[in-house]
């Protein structure tokens, strides 16, 4: 009632603004120091057809500098606002022409242009031009500012939309600051609609004209209603025109709705037609972002779009239910083990825009789907349709109503009885997990050939636009692009050194927002790429979630300059910990250290969705969180130096004594080369102590990987470790490791097994000698 009221009342004032509007002189030439008022005339100036105005006009509670089109006095369309994220100025603001350009003097003499005059204080005088195009010319009558430079959610017939920029839409049909939606021509010649608060992948577009790498330059309109790209001489044609008038307008609106319009208004009969709609949907769930992240879309029986949370989430902002959701409850760490208040709720046929961390498992039932997800740490909700289950993060985007997709959606420290729709418990049989455990392991045998299939897939449509930005939630999905300055002052000039590594050096730093703590590392002797092969790059490892890898936050990438930002780590690393400390972690922590770090290793090669040799497992890559929890850092970053990922035959980018003999044979390096190293990583857990000793006890005790051989063959593992351990455990471990690092590539197991064999009794078979090679 009371927002029908005011909008009553906002009519009312905007009609009289117009009918003063429509009073005032038509105006072509405006000279210097000519003023505008926002309720005394003149509050507007015309253009000498009468078609446009350019002034005040009333919004919210106060009043906005636009140009509108002047059909009748009841009826209005503005079609540019200056400083639209500017709030409303008060009643008593003056706008004038001066040589700086256009000035408005607000109370307490302050002060503020509103066209931005870059080449000097020339301003001569003004016009507002038929076209719709407000100019500012210098003594010369040369054009040195036009709002056509400037468009805000509209193109007219005349005006060109270059490649680069963007229209983006309004907040709402009464509110002109910036909406949730743009459109934007891709340097690449592709014109693609996106939700602002979108990281800008492909899979975030609703709209796009298909005409990626195609080079087209502009975005034209003419005054027949032609809307077309243009690359030099060659068109591609949106529409192919209508009829031409004196009294026909054309316009091109990104509409709050995000959906892009060409009108036609008929300035006799004052009437106005929708031409033409990208993308031409009647149903409003079709664009993506219409409802926020973690919420899904429907429409109401009398066509009104409805976003309900996910179940355990709540509105961000309760009065405005389009602006997504979040979680009710705080998870941290690692929730799927050892509690019983950990479910997978349900919610039946919602799809979602897949952005899976992992790649898709084949299941034979949603119950299965539900869970895989609910035994993995690292899953927050998982999307089952197709037999094909696909573990996701939050936040979860772009969802609706679609009968063939089940979401899962894990809830934690909730009483079953808030729980919405659950279908699982906790609580499995033991006769389930034996079942499960079947599946999960023909699953991942499966996973390779879907992992190739997968990537085929979802290799983009058409290339991403990167930009600096930084809307709420976004960086939960991508890493972050950090400008240098930014890393300068979160280091403090680079002051705390951490560490140097392969690829540069590390040091300490925090970020302004929410102070955390980060560790930045300055990349050095890194080929010197393509500037967007950078930034995939740094996406494919922004992709990948883990528990045990220490996870991207951002980068930076200007010039010379490239820097990585992570997590910081503040345990440092396990070389710390088993090399030098004094007292070595226990046998259980050790044998637990061990897992953590097979996991990570299997998630590279496995489980992500770009599979990723490490090439330098080694204690000083491994960093333990304050929880100590191993996580694998430095993860991705072979691919800078390498230009073949799976197999390659450059030069040795490893450490010495972690190296898989390969590396010296100038032979493929595969996902074994990894495992090698790993084998002598867990070997140095077990003895505590390096792969290579020169001050060893006895002699033949030098070479870690030989001791530990001759130990086992003599049956003598007790002097492998200094403290009380559970011997079949220690012989399970060292048996692991030795089969790890046999000479042959092919004889190594995969990290799954390794995994397998780690964590479960399965029976190892008596590993070979190290040497030994069929
Ligand atoms: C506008 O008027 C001024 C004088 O009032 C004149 O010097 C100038 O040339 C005119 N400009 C245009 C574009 O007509
Ligand atoms: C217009 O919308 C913006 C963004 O949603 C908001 O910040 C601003 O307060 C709104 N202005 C008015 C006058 O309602
Ligand atoms: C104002 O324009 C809208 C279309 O934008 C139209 O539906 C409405 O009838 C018009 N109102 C008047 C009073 O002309
Ligand atoms: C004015 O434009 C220049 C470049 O055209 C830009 O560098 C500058 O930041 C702008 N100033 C304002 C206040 O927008
Ligand atoms: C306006 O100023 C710019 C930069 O100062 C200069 O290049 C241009 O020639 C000037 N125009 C006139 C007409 O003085
Ligand atoms: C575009 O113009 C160039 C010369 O300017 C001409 O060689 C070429 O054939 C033209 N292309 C088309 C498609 O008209
Ligand atoms: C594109 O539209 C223009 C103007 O209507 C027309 O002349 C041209 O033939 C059209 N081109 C194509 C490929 O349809
Ligand atoms: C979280 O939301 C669910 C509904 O989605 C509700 O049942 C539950 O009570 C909420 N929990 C809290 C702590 O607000
Ligand atoms: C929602 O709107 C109501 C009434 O307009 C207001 O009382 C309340 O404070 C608003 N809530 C929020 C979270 O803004
Ligand atoms: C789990 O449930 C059992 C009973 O089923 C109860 O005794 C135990 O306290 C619960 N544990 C937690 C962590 O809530």
């Amino acid at each position: 009632m009371a927002s029908a009221i005011s909008y009553i009342l906002f009519l009312s004032i905007f009609s009289s603004a117009f009918a003063l509007g429509a009073a005032q002189p038509r105006q072509s030439n405006i000279s210097l120091d000519t003023s505008l008022h926002t309720t005394t005339n003149p509050t507007s100036w015309h253009s000498p057809n009468g078609r446009f105005a350019f002034g005040f006009y009333p919004e919210g509670t106060g009043f906005s500098i636009g140009i509108w089109l002047v059909p009748s006095p009841e009826n209005s369309t503005v079609i540019w606002t200056a400083d639209r994220d500017d709030p409303p100025v008060t009643k008593d603001a003056v706008l004038k022409l001066t040589t700086e350009g256009l000035k408005l003097l607000l109370q307490n003499s302050e002060e503020r242009l509103i066209s931005n005059i870059s080449t000097g204080n020339n301003a001569s005088s003004a016009s507002m031009l038929d076209s719709g195009n407000f100019v500012i010319y210098d003594s010369n009558s040369d054009v040195i500012w036009e709002t056509f430079d400037h468009p805000t959610d509209t193109i007219m017939a005349g005006q060109v939309l270059g490649a680069g920029s963007q229209l983006v839409s309004g907040a709402s049909e009464t509110n002109h600051s910036s909406g949730k939606f743009h459109l934007i021509l891709l340097n690449d010649g592709n014109l693609v609609l996106y939700p602002v608060a979108s990281p800008d992948g492909s899979e975030d577009s609703y709209y796009d004209s298909q005409t990626s790498g195609k080079g087209y330059q502009s975005l034209n309109l003419d005054d027949k209603g032609w809307l077309y790209l243009l690359n030099d001489n060659v068109t591609y044609n949106l529409t192919s025109g209508y009829q031409s008038g004196t009294a026909l307008v054309y316009r091109a609106t990104l509409g709050v709705d995000g959906i892009f319009r060409l009108y036609s208004h008929d300035l006799e009969s004052n009437t106005e037609q929708v031409l033409k709609k990208f993308p031409d949907v009647t149903d409003p769930c079709a664009v993506k972002g219409t409802c926020g992240l973690n919420s899904y879309c429907s429409t109401s029986a009398n066509g009104q779009v409805v976003c309900t949370c996910l179940p355990g989430f709540d509105y961000l902002d309760a009065n405005r239910t389009s602006n997504g959701c979040r979680r009710n409850f705080t998870a941290s760490g690692c929730y799927s083990n050892n509690d019983n208040t950990t479910y997978m709720s349900t919610v039946y046929n919602v799809a979602w825009t897949e952005f899976s961390y992992t790649a898709p498992l084949s299941v034979t039932s949603k119950e299965d789907c539900g869970e895989a997800c609910l035994k993995d740490c690292n899953c927050d909700a998982a999307l089952f349709s197709d037999n094909t289950c696909r573990k996701q993060l939050f936040p979860l985007r772009y969802g609706k109503t679609d009968d063939s997709t089940t979401t899962f959606i894990k809830l934690v420290n909730i009483s079953p009885a808030a729980a919405p729709v659950v279908t699982i418990r906790r609580k499995f049989s033991a006769k389930i997990l034996i079942v499960s455990a079947a599946i999960i392991a023909c699953i991942i045998s499966s996973l390779v050939a879907l992992i190739f299939f997968f990537y085929r897939y979802r290799a983009g449509r058409y290339r991403r636009l990167w930009r600096n930005k930084e809307p709420a939630l976004v960086d939960e999905i991508a890493p972050r692009s950090f400008s240098y300055r930014e890393l300068r002052e979160a280091t403090d000039g680079f002051k705390e050194e951490l560490g140097k590594g392969a690829f540069g050096t590390v040091f300490k730093g925090t970020l302004p927002r929410g102070q955390r703590v980060i560790a930045v590392k300055k990349l050095e002797k890194v080929v010197d790429e393509g500037e967007r092969e950078f930034r995939t790059e740094m996406r494919t490892i922004g992709r990948t979630h883990h528990r045990n890898l220490v996870r991207l936050l951002g980068f930076c990438d200007e010039g010379t300059n490239r820097l990585l930002v992570y997590e910081y780590m503040s345990n440092g690393s396990l070389a710390d910990l088993i090399f030098k400390a004094d007292g070595h972690p226990s046998w259980d922590e050790r044998v637990r250290i061990a897992l953590d770090i097979a996991r990570g290793i299997h998630y590279l090669h496995e489980e992500c969705e770009t599979r990723i040799i490490h090439c330098d497992i080694k204690p000083p890559n491994i960093l333990m969180d304050d929880n100590w929890t191993a996580k694998i850092s430095d993860f991705g970053l072979a691919k800078l130096l390498m230009p073949s990922q799976t197999i390659t035959f450059t030069g040795i980018r490893g450490t010495r004594g972690y190296l898989a003999p390969e590396w010296h044979k100038n032979a493929p390096i595969t996902v074994k080369a990894d495992v090698y190293s790993f084998g002598i990583v867990l070997l140095e857990i077990v003895c505590c102590r390096q792969s290579m000793e020169l001050e060893a006890d006895e002699e033949d005790a030098i070479i870690l990987l030989d001791w530990v051989h001759n130990c086992f063959m003599d049956g003598e593992l007790e002097k492998l470790v200094a403290d009380e351990v559970d011997m079949t455990e220690l012989n399970r471990l060292v048996k692991v490791g030795l089969w790890c690092t046999q000479s042959e590539p092919g004889a190594r197991p995969s990290m799954k097994n390794v995994v397998t064999m780690l964590e479960t009794n399965v029976d190892i078979s008596l590993p070979p000698p190290p040497g030994f090679s069929s």
